[in-house]
């Protein structure tokens, strides 16, 4: 997978991208991860990235041209075969299975605004896609471009040392997962429940998938609704709540 990435502080973003899974995942030729400076594409002699709004208001507005300019000589004829993707608090609400939808594309290009935002040529002209990291607003794109990466490039097949581990993540079956242990199996009088040391496979998925379904009905009942859950757990939910 390509992803280009489109920003005015491509420096801040490098040491998260090189350290741990993603760079292992680089050096692996698992994903290739490019940095762009918006600020390089600027075509006037000051690299102007950004400008007063039309009709007034405070805050300061990113010009189309060095994006423009950015995302098209970078991709060139790959433009069309690249989901562009807007980083904005306007987008679509990320999860689990965005990062999925994007983990199965060849190539994505990602593009962090800073200031009061972007022109709206950017929006209906350059971008395909956007998306937003959740209810809050933040400086920039740039931490929501990292997070989605790292939750893409994850998903990535071999990234991941153990492939079941990205299946049995918390959302990826639409449930929270349950608790995890490792030793000692008695700490300061706490011990680990007893069925993950017996040994029986079966028993403990089946304790696993309790746990999980219980969690999730806990702490997010929002997401149990849309969760793929069987028959039997459903009457058990109806019967508990
Ligand atoms: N830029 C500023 N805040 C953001 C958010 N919450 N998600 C995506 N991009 C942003």
């Amino acid at each position: 997978m390509k992803i280009e990435v489109f920003t005015l502080f491509p420096d801040v973003m490098a040491p998260y991208l090189s350290a741990s899974i993603l760079g292992k995942a680089q050096e692996a030729g698992l994903v290739e991860i490019g940095l762009h400076n918006i600020r390089d594409y600027a075509p006037d002699r000051h690299s102007t990235t950004d400008d007063e709004p039309y009709g007034g208001g405070g805050g300061m507005v990113m010009k189309p041209e060095p994006l423009f300019a950015a995302v098209e000589t970078v991709l060139g004829e790959r433009l069309g075969e690249t989901r562009v993707v807007l980083l904005t608090p306007q987008g679509r609400v990320f999860k689990q299975a965005i990062a999925q939808e994007l983990a199965s594309l060849r190539r994505i290009a990602l593009i962090s605004g800073r200031y009061e935002g972007v022109d709206e040529r950017v929006r209906e002209h350059l971008a395909d896609d956007e998306i937003s990291i959740g209810d809050y607003v933040l400086t920039g794109g740039e931490l929501p471009a990292l997070v989605v990466i790292d939750a893409v490039v994850r998903l990535l097949p071999g990234v991941l040392g153990n492939e079941a581990a990205s299946t049995q993540d918390s959302h990826s079956e639409g449930l929270l997962e349950g608790p995890h242990y490792t030793r000692p199996a008695e700490y300061r009088g706490w011990k680990v429940p007893e069925v993950l040391r017996s040994g029986d496979h079966a028993k403990i998925a089946a304790w696993r998938r309790q746990q999980s379904v219980r969690r999730t009905k806990e702490r997010r009942p929002d997401l149990l609704e849309q969760a793929n859950l069987s028959p039997e757990e459903t009457e058990e939910q109806r019967q508990t709540s």
